[in-house]
């Protein structure tokens, strides 16, 4: 059953309680409902992949009530600080790099060494953002495929079921997503087009690119869908699929009872529970990856992972890592 709640302080305070435990709940932004998560919890971040029903990982949008809150997790140069005082809260999102002692799980940025932050410019979700305490990883509260939702009763039909409540703050008043820029190349890039225009941007830092990301530029290919083609995060050593035995050269990415014989290895999942596989996989692949590197074993193993719920997320990516690179 998924819990309708007022946009009042008994309400806000429920919500808050539900995303400190890891449950999920939609909430309004002034652009569109978010499907939030407390970006610090792995597993919350993988259920909402799978409320969703997304065949691929994408990085996730961090929600903070205030700058100084979304800068402790990333690192901002003079730029972003004034793009926030001009545009926070409202319909601006930054990617800019992760600090080193940013507390958001890598699953939440689909394991990239960047995360996107926004402020949004909502009373109800400020304040629910603030009652949490912690960062709120959300994307568009809309099934994979869908259309955002602008009003919990969009919301219920999508998720209705799937997710543990809805904080009905009314209609979103902007109605599109944020405009999302990326400040973590030499120039912004804009990555999507949203509710803060170009020109309101580029009246404060110049001129912004468009099209391009700095990943797809050097890839030599042009971005198709505005937001949708990040770099991708690969281990250094070579990765070799649906493993059903392991060398003493390797180690092993384990899904299930681990075969023996490995370098070494990491479980992602010993019960084969493919939510937690998926809040494991780019922080366990990042420490086999390493562990492996400084044992001098040849390649990563990886056990099979079915192609079931969460399993097209996390073979997605595990193809992306096994490519000739
Ligand atoms: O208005 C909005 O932004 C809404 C509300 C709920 O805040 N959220 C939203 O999230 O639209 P989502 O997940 O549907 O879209 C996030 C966008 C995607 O296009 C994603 O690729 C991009 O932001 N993005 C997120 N993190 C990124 C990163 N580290 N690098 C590049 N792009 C990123
Ligand atoms: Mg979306």
């Amino acid at each position: 059953m998924t819990e309708l709640l007022a946009s009042d302080a008994a309400g806000i305070a429920r919500a808050a309680e539900l995303l400190r435990a890891g449950q999920l709940v939609a909430f309004g932004t002034e652009t569109v409902f978010g499907l939030g998560a407390d970006a610090t919890d792995a597993r919350a971040v993988a259920a909402v992949f799978d409320a969703k029903g997304r065949p691929h990982f994408n990085p996730l949008i961090c929600h903070y009530p205030d700058a100084d809150a979304a800068f402790a997790d990333v690192e901002a140069p003079e730029l972003a600080l004034r793009l926030a005082a001009a545009f926070w809260p409202g319909p601006l999102t930054l990617v800019l790099p992760r600090r080193i002692t940013c507390r958001v799980a890598l699953l939440a940025g689909a394991g990239l060494e960047t995360l996107a932050v926004r402020v949004p410019a909502h009373a109800t979700a400020l304040a629910l953002l603030r009652a949490v305490g912690r960062p709120v990883a959300a994307p568009s509260a809309n099934r994979s495929g869908q259309v955002s939702p602008t009003t919990a009763a969009h919301v219920l039909e999508a998720l209705g079921g799937r997710i543990a409540a809805i904080l009905d703050s009314g209609p979103c008043p902007i109605g599109v997503e944020s405009t999302v820029l990326d400040l973590t190349g030499r120039r912004p890039f804009l990555l999507r087009p949203g509710g803060t225009t170009r020109e309101a941007i580029e009246a404060v830092v110049g001129p912004v690119q468009l099209g391009v990301t700095p990943a797809t530029a050097q890839a030599g290919t042009t971005l198709r869908s505005p937001g949708l083609l990040v770099s991708h995060y690969a281990p250094t050593l070579p990765v070799r699929l649906a493993a059903t035995e392991v060398g003493a050269d390797e180690a092993l990415l384990a899904f299930g009872p681990p075969l023996a014989g490995a370098g070494v290895d990491f479980q992602l999942s010993g019960t084969a529970d493919l939510i937690e596989a998926a809040a494991n996989l780019f922080s366990g692949l990042r420490a086999l990856d390493a562990e492996a590197t400084r044992l001098g074993l040849r390649r990563i193993a990886v056990m099979p992972v079915p192609d079931t719920g969460l399993g097209l997320a996390i073979n997605d990516r595990l193809q992306r890592a096994a490519a000739p690179r």
